[in-house]
C-alpha cells in the first residue's frame, strides 16, 4: 500500500510527516543487532547478558499467592480510579519503616501509579507550558524530558561526573535557565551510575528548589538497593515536602516489573495535580494487584533478600573488572556498575566510544552491556543477569572473567 494522508497528520513531536522515516539507528537497536549478529556467527556459545534493567526472577511467593487470593474475589473486579485506600496506606507505612519518614498522609499525600514511568511521564503536564525548563540529570532516563519537550518545553542536562561524585552541580546551573526552570528531576540512587545521594545534597536540594521555585521530583525506583548504607528517602529531608514528590516502585525493590504498581509521596499541590491528570489517563491498577502491593510493601525482609543476591554478583564483577585494569568500584546502591571503558585492547582496536567498546565485547566475547557517551565514556554492567540458581550464577561469573581475561585492555 502506498503512503497515505495519514502520514501527513502526524504530530509534529513525533516528527510530523517524516514519523517513522529516520534512518538513525538508535543505541539500544545497535544492541540488539549487534546481539543478534553475535549469536548466528558463535552457535552453541551462550551470550553473558550484563545489559538487562529489570529482575532475572519472579516476585516471592507470599506476593504471588496474595494477588490469586484477590484474584478471585468480585469486589476486586472493577475500575480502582485513583487507587485503594488500603495501598495508600500501606505506602505511608512503607516509607516510616523503610525510611524512616513520618507524617505522610496517605488521603492527600500519596497516590499510585500503573509503575513509575507513567507516573514521570505525566508529571510535566501538570507543570510545563511552552518556554518552561525542567532540569535533567544525564546520563539517566530520559522520560520527564521527553514529556517536557511534548509540551514545548526544553530540557537542561544537569551532567553527572565521577569527579562531582556523580551528583549534579546544581550551582551551576545559570540564572536565566533556573528562571524558567520549573521541574528538577532526580534519581538516587541513580541509573545507570549507581551513586547515592548524601543528606547534605539532598538538603541543599531543598534549599535550591525554595529559592528558585522549582518542583523536585526525584525517582526512587532503586532506593531500597542500597549497599552499606541505609536507604535515604528525599522525604526524610526537612522542608522535602515543600518542594517536590517521590517516587516509590514496586518493580526493582519487589521484581514486580510487569506488576506494574508505583506510588509518588509528597507535596499535596503536586499530588492533586497528579490525580487529575491519572484520572484523565487510566482508570488505576487492578486492584488485586494493589493488594498484592500491599502486603510486599508489609514485607521489606523480600528486599533485603533481593539485595543480597545483587551485592554478592556486584562484588564479584568488581573483582573481575579490577583485575583487567578497570576502575570498578561497589556501587552505592541499584544494581547497576557503571565503569570507564578502556582506551582500547593491546596492540589492537582503539575505541572512540563507549558505544564502539560496548559493541566489540558483544561482537567479540558475546558479552552484553550497555554504552553510555553523555558524560564520559562508560559502560554499565547489570547485576541481574540469568541464571540456575547459586551455582549457575557463579558458572556466569567464572565465564565472564573467562572471556575477560582472554582480553588485554589499554586505559
Ligand atoms: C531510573 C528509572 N526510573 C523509572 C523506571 C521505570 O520503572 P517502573 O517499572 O516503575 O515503571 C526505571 C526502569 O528501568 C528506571 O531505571
Amino acid at each position: 500500500m502506498g503512503e497515505t494522508y495519514i502520514q501527513s497528520l502526524f504530530a509534529e513531536r513525533l516528527g510530523g510527516a517524516m514519523f517513522g522515516k529516520e534512518t538513525k539507528i538508535y543505541k539500544f537497536e545497535k544492541i540488539k543487532r549487534a546481539k543478534r549478529a553475535a549469536m548466528a556467527s558463535h552457535p552453541g556459545v551462550p551470550l553473558i547478558d550484563l545489559g538487562v534493567g529489570e529482575p532475572d526472577e519472579m516476585a516471592f511467593p507470599g506476593v504471588v499467592k496474595k494477588l490469586q487470593k484477590e484474584a478471585e474475589k468480585p469486589e476486586n473486579r472493577g475500575y480502582a480510579d485513583n487507587g485503594i485506600q488500603e495501598f495508600k496506606e500501606a505506602a505511608a507505612r512503607y516509607l516510616a519503616r523503610v525510611y524512616g519518614v513520618k507524617g505522610i498522609h496517605p488521603e492527600t499525600e500519596v497516590l499510585h501509579g500503573i509503575g513509575s514511568k507513567p507516573v514521570l511521564a505525566m508529571l510535566p503536564s501538570i507543570f510545563i507550558n511552552p518556554g518552561d525548563v525542567t532540569l535533567m540529570t544525564v546520563p539517566g532516563y530520559p522520560v520527564m524530558a521527553t514529556h517536557t519537550r511534548w509540551y514545548g518545553g526544553s530540557v537542561h542536562a544537569l551532567p553527572l561526573t565521577e569527579e562531582n561524585g556523580f551528583l549534579p552541580d546544581l550551582d551551576a546551573v545559570p540564572a536565566d535557565v533556573r528562571k524558567k526552570a520549573k521541574l528538577l528531576y532526580l534519581n538516587y540512587p541513580n541509573n545507570p551510575t549507581g551513586a547515592g545521594a548524601t543528606r547534605a545534597f539532598f538538603e541543599k536540594v531543598v534549599r535550591l528548589a525554595k529559592e528558585n521555585s522549582i518542583i523536585v521530583v526525584q525517582d526512587a525506583a532503586y532506593s531500597a538497593l542500597m549497599y552499606g548504607s541505609k536507604p535515604l528517602s528525599f522525604l526524610s529531608v526537612p522542608g522535602a515536602k515543600d518542594v517536590g514528590v517521590e517516587i516509590h516502585s514496586l518493580s526493582k525493590a519487589y521484581n514486580m516489573t510487569g506488576w506494574r504498581l508505583a506510588f509518588v509521596a509528597g507535596n499535596e499541590r503536586v499530588i492533586a495535580g497528579y490525580g487529575t491528570v491519572k484520572d484523565n489517563y487510566d482508570s488505576g491498577q487492578f486492584k488485586a494487584i494493589q493488594k498484592a502491593g500491599v502486603y510486599a510493601l508489609d514485607h521489606p525482609e523480600i528486599t533485603d533478600r533481593i539485595k543480597a543476591k545483587y551485592e554478592r554478583r556486584l562484588r564479584s564483577l568488581v573483582a573481575t573488572l579490577n583485575e583487567m585494569g578497570f576502575e570498578a568500584r561497589m556501587p552505592a546502591g541499584t544494581f547497576y556498575l557503571y565503569v570507564r571503558m578502556p582506551k582500547g585492547v593491546k596492540g589492537g582496536r582503539r575505541f572512540a566510544s563507549a558505544e564502539e567498546f560496548s559493541e566489540y565485547l558483544i561482537t567479540e566475547q558475546l558479552i552484553s552491556t550497555v554504552p553510555w557517551d553523555d558524560a564520559g565514556p562508560y559502560i554499565r554492567f547489570s547485576a541481574t543477569f540469568e541464571a540456575n540458581g547459586r551455582a549457575g550464577e557463579k558458572r556466569v561469573l567464572a565465564e565472564f572473567k573467562k572471556r575477560m581475561s582472554g582480553l588485554q585492555f589499554e586505559f
